[in-house]
């Protein structure tokens, strides 16, 4: 991180400024849906546009697959960018070639222009030399603000950044020193708290979180397998047989490396999965062979609030229950709140991120409350993994 280079770094007056954003956002016929991703990154475009750059915008938008889906087009998404920057944005309907240059060559300073999806090419996700040099050609300077999608060894977020002087944008310079101070270098004691439904998908972060944090809390179906390797009951509760194994092998982990482990003690079990069903809160030990575990219960939650009152940063990963289906959102709305307090009391540093958990911070009404929430899905596991990211090794000085 401190050896990232920044916007500050670059003189882009009158220069054509290639900025990599992830304009992947949620998209109902056609209208853009949930703008955060893009509000986060408007300032870069705004800096660059008020600096005097010529800014061209490259995205990805879903899984076109390397050729052209005209329902995947990026053209739809240039109104939310102009709102949210404030400016005009004008639109090429190609990433490369004549379209293009043409549009490029019709930029003053100060302007800003989306070019289309860069997936609608196979050259992007091959991150194939020849495409990175065309896109390149279009840019005097790269800038990357797009950590979601940093990942991804693209032509867009890796390939083009071999070939121009380059630089973070401000909202991924943003994510980079929250995750830094969250993870590498984080206030102790720190706590993990991970949840959702599959530990497969979340073996690499298990074991990387369980050698760097002191307090690890598990909640949502994961925390079932970790019940069942302990031997106990747990009736129709959604488990993965396969992965008892590394449930076991995490808890000797954090055994060893004397970690906190906090599982479930206490869990609502229901006979179906559906609002409003029928519920009792139980002991972990007592779930009746027809029942499943839907949500953790009150007591779990009172002892991931004490681990928290002892934590000085906290991450966090994954629903603790179903949320998205009440009264089974009760765990994980309680858990949020008492980050959320603690984080507005200054006692703790709270950063959260990855696929459904802003979701499940939203529906508890405090995603304003943490200190950071990362809108980065995959980028942000694979970060938590210990993985280095494509997208932000090629952005270090050389
Ligand atoms: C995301 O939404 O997580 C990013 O835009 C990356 O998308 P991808 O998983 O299709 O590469």
């Amino acid at each position: 991180m401190a050896s990232l280079r920044t916007l500050d770094d670059q003189d882009v007056a009158g220069k054509r400024v290639l900025v990599r954003l992830d304009l992947n956002v949620p998209m109902k016929n056609g209208v853009v849906t949930d703008s955060t991703r893009i509000d986060r990154q408007a300032p870069t475009v705004r800096e660059l546009a008020e600096r005097g750059a010529r800014v061209i915008v490259l995205s990805h938008f879903e899984r076109p697959g390397g050729k052209v889906v005209p329902e995947l087009s990026l053209k739809p998404v240039a109104p939310a960018l102009s709102r949210a920057i404030g400016r005009p944005v004008a639109f090429a309907g190609d990433c490369i070639g004549q379209e293009a240059q043409k549009a490029v060559r019709k930029l003053r300073n100060g302007d800003v222009l989306l070019l289309e999806n860069t997936r609608f090419h196979a050259g992007e996700e091959n991150n194939d030399p020849g495409f990175a040099k065309q896109l390149a050609a279009l840019g005097e300077i790269y800038v990357d603000d797009a950590f979601s999608a940093a990942h991804r060894a693209h032509a867009s977020t890796e390939g083009v950044a071999r070939l121009l002087p380059c630089a973070a944008g401000r909202s991924m310079q943003t994510e980079l020193s929250h995750l830094e101070r969250a993870i590498e270098n984080p206030e102790r004691p720190l706590m993990a708290m991970v949840g959702g439904a599959k530990i497969s998908s979340k073996i690499a972060l298990l074991e990387n979180l369980t050698a760097r944090v002191d307090i690890l809390a598990i909640g949502g179906a994961m925390a079932n397998t970790f019940l069942a390797a302990k031997g106990l009951p747990i009736g129709r509760s959604l488990t993965e047989n396969n992965q008892i194994e590394v449930a076991k092998r995490v808890i000797a982990a954090a055994e060893s490396r004397g970690v906190k482990l906090l599982l479930p003690t206490d869990v609502v079990v229901a006979h179906e999965l559906e609002p409003g069903a029928a519920n009792r809160i139980i002991g972990a030990s007592q779930v009746a062979e027809d029942e499943m575990i839907l949500d953790a219960g009150p007591r779990t939650i009172q002892a991931f609030g004490r681990a928290l009152d002892g934590a000085k940063t906290l991450l966090w990963n994954g629903p603790l229950g179903a949320f998205e289906t009440p009264p089974f959102d009760r765990g994980t709305n309680a858990a949020a709140r008492a980050v959320a307090e603690r984080t507005q009391e200054g006692k703790l540093l709270s950063v959260a991120g990855g696929g459904d958990t802003v979701a499940a911070l939203a529906h508890a009404g405090v995603e304003n409350g943490f200190s950071y929430v990362s809108t980065a899905g995959g980028a942000f596991l694979e970060w938590l993994e210990g993985r280095i990211l494509p997208g932000v090794a090629v952005l270090e000085k050389r």
